[in-house]
């Protein structure tokens, strides 16, 4: 029957990574190509820019202020949120982005490339204790799974010189020592999670170009429906 409510038609590609890892970069460029192959295609990404996104954004860039007094001890460190509510934050924003953007139009036949999606709460809201991931797991259990999830592996020195370089201003959990932590918890995931689910790990440290046309080789292979008359797709300098 067509437009079954819940058949999937289209593709659901996520991007991960640290901060500055490449993923905004190899998000837009994977998009242009496959638009250029006439696809549909939808770039989005988490936090959204729905109800609980906002909320995210405004954390996320120091600007949700903690008006509470600070404790008995003088702890001047107080959350303005804990970790598990910004688990939970990031968790209710992730199932409204599928609700209202990427199942309707996977629905429909788009490719919906996504920059951020559950790793990225994995990674960023475990903590120093794996434990923790059962729990981020399981307030995530309803969210649909990707037909492929990218792993810009960049290394934690050229992440930080990327950040530094672009931008004067360093989001919540931008700073070198937050990351390092990140960086082991993503190591960590993917391991786990690749078993479970389709999985590349690329590495993201060479020049744009070089993590590009490593991706289209990915993208060929997992999706090769997709490009049923275009065998050669690479550019000039491909690697094999
Ligand atoms: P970005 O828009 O520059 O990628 O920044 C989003 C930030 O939000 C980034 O530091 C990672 C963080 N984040 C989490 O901590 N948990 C999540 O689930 C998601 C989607 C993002």
């Amino acid at each position: 029957m067509k437009n079954k409510k819940n058949e999937r038609r289209g593709k659901f590609i996520v991007f991960e990574g640290l901060d500055g890892s490449g993923t905004t970069t190899q998000s837009k460029l994977l998009g242009q190509y496959l638009e250029k192959q006439n696809w549909p295609v939808l770039n989005t990404s988490e936090p959204t820019q729905g109800p609980m996104g906002l909320i995210l954004r405004l954390l996320l860039t120091n600007r949700l202020i903690f008006n509470g007094r600070p404790s008995e001890q003088g702890n001047q460190e107080l959350e303005i949120l804990s970790n598990s509510s910004i688990a939970l934050l990031f968790a209710a924003d992730r199932l409204d982005h599928i609700q209202h953007t990427i199942l309707p139009k996977i629905q429909d036949g788009v490719i919906v490339i996504c920059e951020r999606y559950y790793f990225s709460s994995y990674a960023y809201q475990m903590g120093k204790s794996s434990k923790n991931l059962k729990w981020l797991t399981t307030i995530n259990s309803r969210c649909i799974q990707p037909d492929l999830t990218i792993y810009l592996n960049t290394s934690l020195a050229v992440c930080n010189k990327r950040r530094f370089t672009n931008r004067w201003y360093q989001d919540l959990y931008e700073k070198p020592e937050i990351l390092e932590q990140v960086a082991k918890n993503y190591d960590y995931v993917v391991q786990n999670m690749k078993k479970k689910m389709p999985v590349e790990i690329v590495d993201g440290t060479p020049n744009e170009k070089v993590v590009f046309e490593k991706i289209i080789h990915i993208i060929q292979n997992h999706f090769p429906e997709m490009f049923p008359n275009n065998p050669t797709l690479f550019t000039d300098n491909a690697q094999s």
